[in-house]
């Protein structure tokens, strides 16, 4: 019989507020919305927000939970060669859905991460989530770069730890770093690593309400987390298709008001050409009856003619 109490996972059961696309992080969000609950750290800092799909569902949790946590997103909001580059849209929109909601306790530093790390005292980080250029060299230095900011209660959540194509290296630094902390790990949208680098980590992760030493307590959390997940999942891909489906139908509303308008176009040709018709009609008519005038004008100057020519004839005689 598990320890796992399904009251402490209540939290997990809220519906995120912000997502957009792409969503690589979407199936996590009911996981993040239960960790920020359960671990209720006193400083969460995210490197790497991108649109605020991750950001946001950790900044939901504390204002629903009313808790004192200090948020911070660094990010460039530029881009990188994996997410891709992009515009200051991506930026404004995260801004408009974060400000009035989340302004009040979280700010949005727009700096590179080492440009950033300067401003946070050492031992001062409870939850760090570290979602920057995912290749083994950039996951590394950004985990090392930021470790002295942890606190003894120091938990360090990492994305993209199952993705192994290309130059995805998230995974080999996982394995690495899980020979010297405690962690657990999804392996749903892309995997998410969860480790416990605070001296106080072994008594944090039993807060959390499971033994992640436990085979059969971290397989039951991980059919959970990912079930929920891809509810999330499916979510995005009906927004998605919602769009799609949106864009095709102004596409048909402008061909349909195209067709209306060649319709009448159509209609106003074809009365036009229907009265050239009947001006046509009216020509032919008018020219058989020329024709038939000038048939007899002819064959009276024929008659004429023959009388003339025969009274000459005569006088001649
Ligand atoms: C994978 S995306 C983050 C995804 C986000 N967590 C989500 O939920 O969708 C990576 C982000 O990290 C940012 N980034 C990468 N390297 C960076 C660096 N060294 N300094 C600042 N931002 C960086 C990129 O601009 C990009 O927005």
């Amino acid at each position: 019989m598990t320890k796992l109490e399904l009251r402490s996972f209540a939290d997990a059961l809220q519906i995120p507020l912000h997502m957009s696309s792409p969503a690589p992080w979407a199936g996590h969000t009911p996981f993040a919305m239960w960790l920020m609950a359960r671990l209720q750290p006193r400083l969460f800092v995210e490197l790497g927000a991108y649109s605020g799909i991750s950001y946001l569902a950790f900044c939901q949790s504390v204002r629903e939970h009313n808790l004192s946590t200090q948020c911070v997103a660094v990010d460039t909001w530029q881009g990188d060669a994996h997410a891709g580059f992009y515009s200051d849209a991506v930026y404004e929109t995260l801004k408009s859905n974060h400000d009035d909601l989340y302004g009040h306790f979280s700010t949005l530093m727009r700096k590179t991460f080492d440009a950033a790390v300067s401003e946070f005292s050492d031992g001062s980080i409870d939850l760090l989530h570290i979602d920057g250029l995912h290749t083994y060299d950039a996951v590394r230095h950004d985990f090392e770069t930021w470790l002295p900011k942890l606190s003894s209660r120091g938990v360090v959540v990492f994305h993209d730890t199952a993705v192994r194509k290309d130059d995805f290296g998230v995974y080999q630094f996982w394995d690495e770093i899980t020979l010297r902390y405690p962690g657990f790990s999804f392996e749903h949208s892309h995997g998410l690593g969860v480790l416990f680098v605070g001296a106080e980590a072994s008594a944090l992760s039993s807060f959390l309400g499971f033994d992640i030493t436990s085979p059969e307590e971290t397989a039951l959390l991980r059919s959970f987390f990912s079930a929920l997940g891809a509810a999330q999942e499916r979510r995005v891909s009906l927004m998605v298709k919602d769009h799609e489906l949106m864009l095709k139908m102004q596409e048909l509303g402008a061909t349909q008001h195209e067709l209306r308008e060649l319709q009448s176009k159509h209609k106003s040709l074809a009365a036009a050409s229907d009265q050239q018709h009947q001006w046509i009609l009216k020509l032919d008519s008018d020219i058989l009856s020329y024709q038939q005038k000038i048939n007899y004008i002819e064959s009276s100057i024929s008659c004429l003619c023959k009388l003339l020519f025969n009274c000459i004839r005569g006088r001649l005689r």
